[in-house]
């Protein structure tokens, strides 16, 4: 079983949407997936909850001191199991990153968001997962220079430089749009730019894992 951990100190940088989107289209693509929710804000959990029953990927809500059983539940029922972490929560990050066969790290190209990198990188390095990690910009405006500098100030931060995932997240509206009704762009709007934009990650991970 492959595990990703998408974790982020900032919250609202779209951690949940990246889970959402990326264990859809594992199941588009024949890969059974699960999402473990360890957010009380139980934001991906919720979404699940509106797709209905019988239809994957399940979200399963835990808490940290569970995280192991969980996790050794879901390797025995799906290829592919994305942890949702909270903002904000060093030792949820910490879990879920030691868990992790690939570490995404959402963040939008703004100082807010980037300013907290060099503690994410931290906290990876203490588990070893400096060099399985890639931050995945998200919500970018449409204005490429803007993603351009936010992606070289990322690769070259003196306090703690990340690889930074060459696909992108544009600031749209079928993100959460399909959201409200349970679903990802993929299904939403499968013709859409963020539908094509949740397929190129899927295959950047797929690339990354060597799946
Ligand atoms: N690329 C995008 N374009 C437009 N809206 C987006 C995009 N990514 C996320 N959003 C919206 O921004 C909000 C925050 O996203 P999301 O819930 O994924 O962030 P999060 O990091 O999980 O937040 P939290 O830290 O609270 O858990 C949601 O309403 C989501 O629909
Ligand atoms: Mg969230």
């Amino acid at each position: 079983m492959l595990t990703i951990s998408i974790i982020a100190q900032k919250g609202g940088s779209g951690k949940t949407t990246v889970a959402r989107c990326l264990a859809v289209s594992f199941e588009l693509s024949g890969r059974s997936a699960a999402i473990i929710d360890l957010d009380p804000q139980a934001s991906a959990t919720l979404w699940g909850d509106r797709r209905g029953e019988d239809n994957p990927p399940e979200v399963i809500s835990t808490a940290l001191p569970l995280l192991d059983k969980t996790l050794a539940a879901a390797k025995a029922s799906v290829d592919v199991v994305l942890i949702d972490t909270p903002p904000k929560s060093s030792e949820a990050a910490l879990a879920a990153a030691k868990a992790a066969d690939l570490v995404l790290i959402p963040c939008r190209p703004q100082i807010d968001d980037i300013e907290t990198l060099p503690a994410t990188r931290q906290l990876l390095e203490l588990v070893g997962k400096g060099d399985r990690s890639f931050v995945v910009l998200n919500s970018v405006p449409s204005y490429r220079p803007r993603t351009e500098e936010a992606m070289e100030s990322i690769k070259s931060h003196p306090k703690g430089s990340f690889d930074v995932c060459s696909v992108t997240f544009g600031q749209r509206a079928a993100f959460g749009d399909s959201s409200v009704v349970g679903r990802t762009p993929s299904e939403f709007d499968p013709d859409g730019k963020a539908s094509e934009e949740c397929e190129k990650l899927h295959k950047f991970v797929k690339k990354i894992v060597s799946m």
